[in-house]
């Protein structure tokens, strides 16, 4: 989206002073403003008319605060971000009520996973995933020649637990997505404390990391967050994103919660100025923001109860989801169906084997989801 400052006040119908007022800011009428403000000024990409229901992003954006931190920071964009670093890793430390030494940054929680893999994953002390998991840890570690040993998900969708806690003997890494891309199956506290407790018993050299990418739209009473044995435990470590339900994939903000001493290690592998002014600006402005993740909850649960209910008055299986998109079990290989829906201008998740007979089918807006189920109701037949 091309924001020129002119463009976006005048967009906004605000004079400059007006804008910069705190007063004029809050709420939701401005929230709503932008919206249609966005709406009007496609870019690019939306102009195409492509839905993009294949990287569970949030499809609604990142809400009004956001958009005016990064207007706030347009004059920081000469210098490195090294000095906003600060006031978003303090808005992390606060929200979870952790020191800032607890807190490690990333350009994109992507990043975050790539170090881990980095500071942890030997060729002497392999990487365990899950198949199918997200993938990333996994083909960084292949690339970089690791060894990595996948354990298959159980047929309820779920990543194995068990199986997964017997490869970890002598393991540098276990990779726990939590809820899990792209089965959208979580476990409960229990089920996660008695895991890593079992892990570290058997091979306590072996570090945990938990994703928590989709944290915010587990709706399971029975889940909770890492957190607190991250910080309990140095060889837990916990990931979250500002790339789902804060709606800021493109900007690239992610971070870790770790024990001070991991954190210190896993620092060495940063990228340094990873990431940029624009993102720390509007992190640091959504980080607390309730309202906004109490919205995109609410929005992607109706939504997401709409898409089932299609998919399973049609007639086929949809799998538990406790995230921003949903698995269906086709009963027939996915590929030519994914492409067809994408000749219909609908792209939809890429194959994650074994599971090669389910759709991946992020959650869009109602508006398009509603124009995404009458194509797959001519494709499917
Ligand atoms: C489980 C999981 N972890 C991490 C990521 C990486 O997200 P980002 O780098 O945008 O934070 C994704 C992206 O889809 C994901 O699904």
């Amino acid at each position: 989206m091309p924001v020129s400052r002119r463009h976006f006040v005048s967009a906004l119908g605000l004079g400059g002073a007006g804008l910069l007022a705190p007063p004029a800011l809050g709420g939701r009428g401005l929230e709503a403003r932008l919206e249609s403000w966005i709406a009007a000024t496609p870019s690019p990409l939306q102009k195409t008319g492509l839905i993009r229901l294949d990287s569970n992003e949030n499809p609604n954006g990142p809400g009004a605060k956001a958009f005016e931190a990064i207007r706030a920071m347009f004059g920081e964009a000469n210098r490195y971000p090294d000095a906003p670093e600060g006031p978003l890793i303090a808005a992390i430390a606060k929200e979870h009520g952790v020191a800032e030494e607890n807190v490690v940054l990333g350009c994109g929680s992507g990043e975050i996973l790539r170090l881990c893999v980095e500071a942890f994953v030997s060729t002497a002390q392999h990487l365990v995933t899950a198949s199918p998991t997200f993938e990333l840890p996994g083909n960084f570690a292949r690339t970089m020649g690791r060894p990595v040993v996948s354990v298959p998900v159980d047929d309820k969708l779920r990543l194995d637990l068990g199986a997964m806690a017997s490869k970890a003997g002598g393991a540098g890494l276990l990779f726990f997505c939590n809820p899990n891309n792209p089965t959208a199956t979580v476990h409960g506290d229990a089920a996660v404390r008695e895991f890593i407790a079992r892990v570290r018993r058997d091979s306590p050299a072996t570090f945990i990391l938990v994703d928590e990418a989709y944290h915010e739209y587990v709706d399971d009473a029975s889940y909770k967050s890492a957190v607190p044995l991250a910080l309990a435990d140095p060889n837990v470590i916990v990931s979250r994103t500002f790339s789902k339900v804060f709606g800021m994939a493109g900007l690239r903000v992610g971070y870790a919660i770790a024990h001070r001493d991991t954190a210190n290690r896993m620092q060495r592998w940063r990228l340094g100025s990873g990431v940029n002014v624009l993102a720390l600006g509007a992190a640091t402005a959504m980080v607390s923001d309730r309202e906004h993740v109490a919205l995109e909850q609410r929005r992607n649960r109706e939504t997401k109860a709409f898409t089932r209910a299609f998919f399973e008055k049609a007639g086929y299986e949809v799998g538990p989801s406790e995230t921003n998109f949903l698995m269906i079990n086709l009963r027939r290989d996915m590929r030519p169906v994914r492409e067809a829906c994408g000749k219909e201008g609908i792209a939809v998740g890429r194959p994650f084997p074994p599971l090669t007979n389910w759709l991946r089918v992020s959650i869009g807006t109602m508006d398009e989801m509603q124009r995404a189920t009458e194509v797959f109701r001519k494709v499917l037949g």
